[in-house]
């Protein structure tokens, strides 16, 4: 069964004020950016979900939300391997459409690398990315990133959307895992 989270933690890495100073400051670019048009807005299940809520809360320009669900077959708390597949797909067309996509964090890069490959094929007119965490030392696939919150070390955090084993997404700030209490990563 799992713990409060104060078992597991090493540090709160980013705490809810500079998270939300930093989500003010995206959409602030974001309507700049796409002032006069409208945008679709598609959320990467499940991690995704606190920073777009919070997001949007602040994008001024008409939106529309939609949600993706893509799993890899990666183990435990590695994240993917290269081997994705979209378990819930759009209910909606993105023909001509101005697309963000929301992610919690880019690590190895191919959830991203397949879900823009196969976007584009259903012919938007501009895709982009933005994305609250770039993990980018692990970066194996290259992801074009238009919007970033914030560039973190190669180390394992949870909350505001990241998990352990499921749990703790609902923390309101980013924290670092103490993994001599919690274990090693499995995979
Ligand atoms: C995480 C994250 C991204 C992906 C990034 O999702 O939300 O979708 O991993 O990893 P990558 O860049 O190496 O592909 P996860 O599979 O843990 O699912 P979740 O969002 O439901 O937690």
């Amino acid at each position: 069964m799992p713990q409060p989270y104060q078992e597991y933690i090493d540090k709160i890495l980013i705490p809810e004020d500079k998270l939300q100073a930093r989500v003010r400051e995206l959409a602030a670019e974001i309507n700049r950016d796409y002032a006069g048009k409208e945008l679709l807005v598609i959320c990467i299940l499940r991690g995704g979900v606190m920073f777009l809520t919070d997001l949007i809360r602040h994008i001024e320009v008409p939106l529309a939300i939609e949600f993706m669900a893509v799993s890899s077959y990666g183990t435990g708390v590695r994240s993917s391997q290269g081997d994705v597949r979209i378990t819930l797909d759009l209910n909606t067309n993105i023909y001509g459409r101005h697309v963000i996509i929301v992610e919690d964090i880019i690590d190895s890069g191919h959830t991203l690398s397949s879900v823009i490959d196969l976007l584009k094929t259903r012919d938007p007119a501009s895709i982009y990315v933005c994305t609250l965490l770039d993990k980018y030392e692990r970066r194996e696939v290259e992801v074009p990133i238009r919007y970033c919150g914030f560039k973190i070390k190669n180390e394992f955090v949870f909350g505001y959307g990241l998990d352990m084993d499921e749990y703790y997404r609902n923390l309101p700030f980013i924290a670092t895992v103490d993994l001599d209490k919690y274990g090693p990563p499995a995979g």
